[in-house]
């Protein structure tokens, strides 16, 4: 345990945290996330994570037309919505929702009204706000097996995870070890400027002669 005294809003890194809204201009849209980090910390803030996977869907080499998509941890949902809008859900045929944007119950009403604030209203029916919580404690290397668990549930041979991160301490590297032993993995974008990683991961085939 440490006590860390800080002048809130000193740092620029920071500081952006402590603001009530962020922009930003993703698909063709001026998007403007509420936060409120008093409230509900992490969930309630736009993380660079966030903000370089937008920037990595905008380069097109993950197809999300009529794909499904799930976000998990989406704290604002600035990536669903992203997701949401790149899927462009005109095509006639599909039924039900296209994104379901997920994260545990305290930040859901948050999240839904920034998802709600942000998406034209034809798109609204595309997308699903949605608890999911993958273990009842946040940020311990415990959470690790039961995210893995998660992903394992949710993906077919056929789906693709993106996963956005830094990584600044051992067990980040750590994790990306957990997810190789079940998923291929490969680093597919990394944004300097906020020092962020996307990984592409897949299901290992599964070894049939065993
Ligand atoms: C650092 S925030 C990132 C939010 C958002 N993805 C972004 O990058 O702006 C982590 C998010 O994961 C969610 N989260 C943490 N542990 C979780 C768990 N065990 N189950 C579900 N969601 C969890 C938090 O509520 C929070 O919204």
């Amino acid at each position: 345990m440490a006590l860390v005294l800080y002048v809130e809003n000193s740092l620029p890194a920071l500081s952006k945290l402590h603001n009530s809204s962020a922009q930003f201009h993703f698909a063709n849209h001026d998007l403007h996330l509420a936060q409120d980090w008093k409230k509900l910390g992490v969930a309630a803030v736009v993380w660079d994570a966030a903000v370089v996977m937008c920037m990595y869907l905008e380069l097109g080499k993950v197809e999300l037309k009529e794909k499904v998509a799930i976000e998990l941890g989406a704290g604002t949902g600035l990536v669903g919505i992203v997701a949401a809008l790149l899927g462009d859900i005109t095509f006639s045929t599909f039924q039900g929702a296209k994104v379901t944007i997920t994260d545990r119950q305290p930040a859901l009403d948050f999240l839904s009204a920034n998802v709600k604030a942000n998406l034209p209203w034809d798109r609204q029916g595309s997308v699903v706000v949605s608890e999911l919580t993958w273990a009842d404690i946040v940020y311990l290397e415990d959470t690790f097996v039961p995210l893995l668990q998660t992903l394992e549930h949710l993906c077919s041979d056929t789906t693709v995870v993106l996963l956005a991160c830094k990584i600044r301490y051992e067990r980040d590297t750590n994790f990306l070890s957990m997810l190789k032993q079940q998923f291929k993995t490969e680093e597919v974008f990394y944004e300097k400027q906020r020092d962020i990683h996307i990984y592409k991961a897949w299901k290992l085939a599964v070894r049939r002669d065993l």
